[in-house]
């Protein structure tokens, strides 16, 4: 099979908001603890974050991590997590029916975040709590001092103020199985009085109010019309979440669910857009895409759990190869929306769902979702191209018209470099592309990265660290204007020129 594209520097998306590859910690299994916190780990330092973690997080780059939650936000008293370690409470934890031990609260964590050099997305809890609490933690946070909770800060050893730009209204309030559930217009409500008291403390931040947990919820769109009706001069993001599983073990229809989250990218701008065209505002609705993911393998596991533990192995899926194939997907697909997604999360980042996993005193090592995740931030740094892209296609059992070929292209400006992402999506046979850069005169390949496999199955696991991994072995090539590349069958591939 063959595929074309064509790339033109003048052909743009946007310049790529670096956010779009952030991720997201949640106190929720073994994320934090046993996870980033481990005191006493060979690997850990003097405040009981391990170092080992902080290394990998430092290779794929991630410049923004939401925290605390996620489910977790709903029931949280963040002051509990403020002062003293000794003094903190261990209180029954519901979303996920754990005890949260408080060792790690919001000093702490702003604290690791930079060592991993990242800026926090900050969640408040408008699920138990509400416009006071959140009001309070932004003082807390942002203000520089004397005032109640700006002092308090202070007084726990942190002189300057935290600084955080951007923060959830909640998590996931459309959802029956949140703490302090709402329908959209009491959610709609409390998002608008929050969002006004927090920028009346701090009118320098940033707001992403919630939109559907997926796309499959009975309120969709609805629920976002209803909540930008109350929020849409008040906040600047709205946000998306979606998690595929290859439950019945089609990949053809698995790999297809890129298509997806594209639908439901372009579903919630038009339901921004609408509200827009209501208000007849001048501003523009931004997506923050702040959890998204594979996620189903630990399902079964995790219903055998018994309640009441501290920091159980909670949404610990192991990743395939297959699962690395969908993600390099739904990161083109994230970039080829670049114009309208300025925040993206996979969800997560350490043993929960995550591309990093430990072992308790152990360990840590690279799931096979690492790569397309790290290659893509790495080298996606730059403007997003508009490709004209023409693929063969397949229907499966969901979806119609899947092009084999899932691809986009980033020109970074800065250091002239261009680089193209492509998955083939062909279970039997690899695809020759031709991409046409004759605007992009004397370039050539510096090397074309493959993530490859005999095995879609194949995982990366602590006694086998390094079954996954990508080669630089792919045989891209440009000559008079066009690279001619053979795409292995079922692969992933990061082409980059310069
Ligand atoms: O990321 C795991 C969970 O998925 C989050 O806590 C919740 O927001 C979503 O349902």
């Amino acid at each position: 099979k063959k595929a074309k594209m064509i790339l033109e520097k003048d052909y743009k998306i946007a310049e790529v908001d670096k956010r779009i590859f952030g991720s997201f910690i949640e106190h929720l299994g073994r994320a934090v603890y046993g996870g980033i916190y481990e005191p006493g780990h060979p690997e850990a330092d003097e405040k009981g974050f391990r170092k080992d973690v902080i290394n990998l997080i430092n290779e794929i780059g991630v410049p923004l991590i939401r925290y605390p939650g996620g489910n977790f936000v709903s029931g949280y008293n963040w002051e509990d997590g403020i002062g003293p370690v000794e003094q903190r409470p261990a209180r029954l934890e519901l979303a996920w029916k754990t005890v949260e031990p408080n060792y790690v609260g919001t000093n702490e964590f702003m604290e690791w975040a930079k060592l991993v050099n990242s800026e926090v997305n900050m969640a408040v809890n408008l699920g138990t709590r509400g416009i006071d609490a959140a009001r309070n933690l932004v003082e807390y946070c942002n203000h520089p001092s004397g005032s109640y909770w700006s002092d308090l800060r202070v007084s726990h050893g942190y002189k300057e103020p935290h600084k955080i730009k951007t923060w959830c209204l909640g998590n996931e309030m459309d959802g029956p199985w949140q703490i302090g559930h709402k329908t959209a217009d009491e959610y709609g409500r409390i998002a608008q009085e929050s969002a006004k008291a927090m920028k009346w403390v701090d009118p320098t931040i940033e707001l992403v109010a919630c939109g559907s947990s997926n796309r499959a919820m009975k309120t969709y769109a609805e629920w976002e019309a209803t909540v930008l009706d109350h929020t849409y001069e008040h906040v600047e993001y709205l946000s998306l979440h979606t998690y595929y599983g290859n439950r019945d073990n089609d990949l053809p229809n698995f790999l297809g669910r890129s298509l997806d989250m594209d639908y439901f990218i372009k579903e919630i701008i038009a339901t921004c857009d609408y509200i827009k065209a209501k208000k007849r505002s001048k501003k523009t609705m931004y997506l923050s895409f702040d959890e998204w993911n594979v996620w189903f393998h630990s399902n079964a596991a995790d219903r055998k759990l018994e309640p009441w533990s501290i920091a159980p192995p909670q949404l610990e899926d192991v990743y395939t190869f297959e699962d690395a194939l969908l993600v390099g997907c739904l990161l083109i697909t994230l970039l080829r929306n670049s114009d309208r997604v300025k925040i993206a999360c996979m969800a997560q980042l350490v043993n929960v769902i995550a591309p990093i996993m430990t072992d308790n005193g152990g360990d840590a090592w690279r799931q096979t979702i690492f790569y397309p995740y790290m290659h893509a931030s790495v080298y996606g740094r730059g403007v997003a191209l508009n490709p004209i892209i023409s693929s063969p296609k397949y229907d499966s059992k969901d979806f119609t018209d899947v092009p084999y070929l899932e691809s986009t292209a980033v020109y970074n400006e800065e250091n002239e470099e261009l680089t193209v992402f492509a998955v083939n999506k062909d279970t039997e046979a690899s695809l020759l592309l031709d991409v046409d850069i004759r605007g992009f005169v004397g370039y050539q390949v510096v090397e074309h990265i493959v993530l490859e496999h005999d095995d879609v199955k194949a995982t990366n696991t602590a006694a086998h660290p390094h079954s996954v991994v990508p080669h630089n072995k792919g045989g891209a090539a440009a000559k008079d204007g066009y690279i001619q590349a053979s795409l292995p069958k079922l692969s992933w591939n990061v082409i980059r020129l310069k």
